[in-house]
Order: structure tokens, then sequence, then C-alpha cells
């Protein structure tokens, strides 16, 4: 097996400019994502709202563009109007999706107050379940408008007196589903999508709104499902959504490693049916992707089925990451910059303790999961201009995929075209290898850091206990000549490689 690999890229062969929001993420109404998770008064780190400081601090640390709420499953059988106005006078409820109780301390308002001190806007999911155009209506009402009607006038008794102007809204969640509390045909959406999507227009011009597309690529509605919800949506909504969760679960690494290459599949395959039916309408218009649910998720699947029901934030989805997962969302994370052209929302599920990058302990600390560190690295550095790669890298096969790259790779240019940072993940179990990247129309390149992740055990997890176990260092190699650089790619590791342009 050759173990070199090469990377051509040119500033001119452009993919897209990255939208900031596909560094997205989402927080639902599901186990302790909020209770003990972004919300928990009396902790000694929550602030005058019960907002946890220690876990807006990391998520600051990560530049979180975007975040949706409520849900998830969660919101198909949400009321809104249960989690506004004075907390004591607020129903608990049975929250059926997730079997738990909903004592609704946390809702809207303390949601947009929330959103604001991470310096994130918020991405709002209506529920299409149990609910449809009157409560749609009456919500973007209560969020959007001015004031002077009955919803806005309540917002501002509320104490909110300005709208918040909520710009991206979702059409309800993964209703294609059968687990989806009140789960519908595509006919049945797609009609029902289309008149909602009309009415909050209505009362917003200015909205955008993502549509319901599949809830994996396996579904068995699967492209039958978004040809239907598109011809009766299409003029009516910006974005459809992709959610996909990954996982190891025949712990077969060489298999998971390559499930990435399914994704970029499933992408292609959205973007192939979004523009057969622009075509088939004769419009003008290009549909974009929001990948509003990705993530690994399957860690927690035997505990769940344990939990009792009908418990106050139980312990659900509270996956443990280990240092091969982080490796996934990396080359997760390498396959939305591949189509930055018509990716421009994405979702890491969830944000905190639900399948999430960042864990905190009820009272006590709050720590970052190995799967923190791609998704840090790309939000941090992967705003620019996503360059059309020429990767030329060794293959392997497997049971399951054939001609899978050992190494994966993208550049993006930054905004000032001051540096070029390269992402690499190197596949191989046992081999390191050498990146050739040659950067052609940028002048001569100096390296800044070459951040790598890498650990011996590929089982490895950061725990309370121990939660720097695994973590980047940027003693990475690589050698720098002209518009040349060679990065030495450690096997199993993900790379960062940033380079400086130099006038
Ligand atoms: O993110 C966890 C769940 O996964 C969401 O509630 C649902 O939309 C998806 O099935």
């Amino acid at each position: 097996m050759a173990n070199n690999a090469r990377l051509y890229l040119d500033k001119y062969f452009k993919i897209a400019k990255t939208d900031h929001r596909i560094f997205g993420s989402f927080i639902e109404h599901l186990g302790r994502a909020v209770y003990s998770g972004i919300y928990e008064p009396g902790h000694p780190q929550a602030d005058a709202h019960g907002f946890r400081k220690d876990v807006m601090e990391l998520i600051k640390e990560l530049a979180v563009p975007i975040i949706r709420y409520p849900g998830g499953n969660f919101v198909s059988g949400y009321n809104w109007e249960d989690g506004i106005g004075p907390v004591e006078q607020r129903p608990t409820r049975l929250e059926l999706a997730w079997r738990s109780i909903e004592t609704n301390d946390f809702g809207l308002n303390e949601f947009m107050s929330w959103t604001q001190r991470v310096g994130a806007a918020p991405m709002l999911a209506i529920n299409l379940g149990t609910r449809g155009i009157d409560a749609a209506r009456n919500l973007i009402e209560y969020t959007n408008h001015p004031g002077g009607s009955y919803w806005s006038d309540l917002r501002k008794q509320h104490g909110y007196d300005e709208p918040y102007k909520i710009r991206t809204w979702c059409l309800g969640n993964e209703m294609d589903g059968p687990w989806q509390i009140g789960h519908k045909t595509a006919e049945e959406y797609g009609r029902l999508a289309a008149e909602t999507a009309k009415a909050m227009r209505q009362v917003d011009p200015d909205i955008e709104l993502v549509v319901c597309g599949s809830s994996h690529d396996q579904m068995p509605t699967f492209a039958e499902w978004e040809a239907t919800v598109l011809s009766h949506t299409y003029d009516y909504v910006d974005y459809i959504s992709l959610h996909k969760y990954l996982g190891n679960r025949d712990n077969n690494l060489a298999n998971y490693l390559a499930e990435t290459d399914r994704v970029e599949e499933f992408i292609k395959a959205v973007i192939a049916i979004c523009d057969y039916v622009k075509a088939r309408k004769r419009s003008k218009k290009t549909l974009y992707l929001s990948f509003d649910e990705w993530n690994v998720w399957y860690h927690s699947n035997a505990q769940d089925q344990k939990v009792k029901p009908w418990s106050k934030a139980p312990r659900l989805l509270e996956d443990v990451y280990t240092f091969e997962d982080a490796l996934v969302v990396g080359l997760f994370l390498i396959t939305l910059f591949k189509h930055a052209d018509r990716v421009r929302i994405a979702c890491l599920a969830q944000l905190v303790n639900v399948i999430a990058p960042i864990m905190t302990s009820p009272g006590g600390g709050a720590w970052k999961q190995t799967i923190y560190y791609p998704y840090y690295h790309a939000s941090r550095y992967g705003r620019g201009t996503v360059l059309r790669p020429e990767l030329i890298s060794p293959v392997y096969h497997t049971d399951q995929h054939q001609g899978v790259n050992f190494i994966e790779a993208i550049g993006v240019l930054s905004e000032d075209e001051r540096e070029i940072t390269l992402f690499a993940v190197n596949r191989s179990q046992d081999s390191p290898m050498e990146l050739e990247c040659t950067l052609n129309n940028l002048g001569d390149l100096e390296l800044i850091e070459h951040i790598v992740l890498e650990h011996q055990d590929i089982k490895a997890t950061n725990t309370e206990e121990d939660p720097d176990n695994v973590k980047p260092h940027n003693q990475g190699r690589t050698t720098v000549k002209g518009h040349r650089a060679l990065a030495e790619l450690p096997a199993l590791s993900w790379n960062v490689v940033r380079l400086r342009v130099i006038r």
C-alpha cells in the first residue's frame, strides 16, 4: 500500500463560501439537555436566570451560530403556549415522545434569552404533529410581530417588548417516521406544510422555512417522500431537512469510518431530488439543504430501554463518546464542507448531555466529550471559502464498502484570504500517511500550527473524573516549501493544518 495521498487546491477553484450556520447545533426538551444541562437554577454556576455559566462558556468557545429548538420528536406533541407567561402558572404535562414529565419551567422566552447570551441565532421548530396552521400563525405573531395584536401584546405583557424577528423555522420534525406523534403520509404532510408556510409568511414575509425530508436515507419512503413533499411545498420553502446518525454497532472500525461515504451519497441524492422538482416546476429557485440533525448515536440505546417513564429530566441518550467517534464526526464535517454550495445549515445533534459534545453533572462540572474537538476546529477555522479538492488517496475495501479513501481532506480559505486550513482524517488503522498538498495561486505559505487529535486507545473517552483523556495537541509534523505542504498524518487521526499566506 502506498503511504502517500495528494491534495491539489487552487484559490480560484471554489465550492462555495461556508454558511456559518453549518456549525449549528440543537437543544431539545429531551433528557437533561435543558434541565440540569443548560438550565439549572441553584447550581453554583447558575446566573440570575438559572442558566449555567460554565455551559454557556463552552458553547461560546464553540461559536455555535444557530441552535434548533425545542425538538426533535418533542415538538410534535408540544403546546408552545405552555412555556410562556408566569412560570408558576405553567402546566406540567406528560411528554409523549420521550415519556417524560415536562414542567415547562423553561420555554420560549427563556430559550430566546439564553441564545442571546450564548451569541446564537434561534431555529424554531413548529408542531405539525398534533397541531397545525393556527398554532403556527399564533406563535409567529407572538415572536415576530411588533405589537398591536393579541399575541404580540401578550409577549410585551410577558416582559419582552421587542419582537424577536426569528428568521429560520422548521415545519415540523421527521413527519415521515411512524414513531412521530401525528405521523403523516407525504401527501398529508406536504399539503399541511405548504399551507402552514403560506400562513406563516403572511405574518412575516422575511422568514425562511425548512420542510421535513426523510428521517434518514434508509427509510422505506426515502426519495419518494422528498419528491412528493417538494411537489407541494417547493415554492413556499427554502430548505429541505436531512437527518443521519451513525454508530459502530458491529464494532467494525473499517466499516464505521467508511459510513460517511454513505452520508455523501445521501446528500447527493437529496440534491438530485430537489433539482428534479425544480426542473419539473420550471422553477428558477434553487432549494438548499438543512442537515439539521447529524451525529453519532448508539452507545446509549440499550440503557435507554431501561429508563422508567414519567420522570423529569431522565438520563436519556447520554452517549459517552470514544476517540473513534471523534474521527467519524471529523469525517462528517469534511463531508458537509464538500457540499457547502448546497448545505447551508447543519446542526450537530445535540449540544448538551443528549448525544452531545458537552456533558454536565447536576450540581457538578461540565466537560468536553471527544467529539467536541473536531466540531470546535471546524467552527473556529472552517469559516471562509471551501476550495474544490482534487484528492488522490490509496483506498481500502470492506464487506460493506468499496474504494474507501484512507485519507479524506478538504481546505478552507479564510474570509480575509490570509490563512488556509486543511482538515484531514487518516482512516488507516496501522499506517501513518503523508499528505502532499499543492496549493496553487495563493503565493508562498508558512505553517501556523498542525493540530492533531490522536489516541492509543480507539475506545478512549473523556469523563468528569478524566476530562482531558482525549484532547488535541499542536505538535503535528508539517513542512512547508513555497506553495507546497507535506503533512504527516498519524494512523487514525484528525488533523487541522493551519497555513498562513505570505504576501
Ligand atoms: O436527536 C434525537 C432525536 O432524533 C430527535 O428528537 C428526532 O428528531 C430524531 O429521531
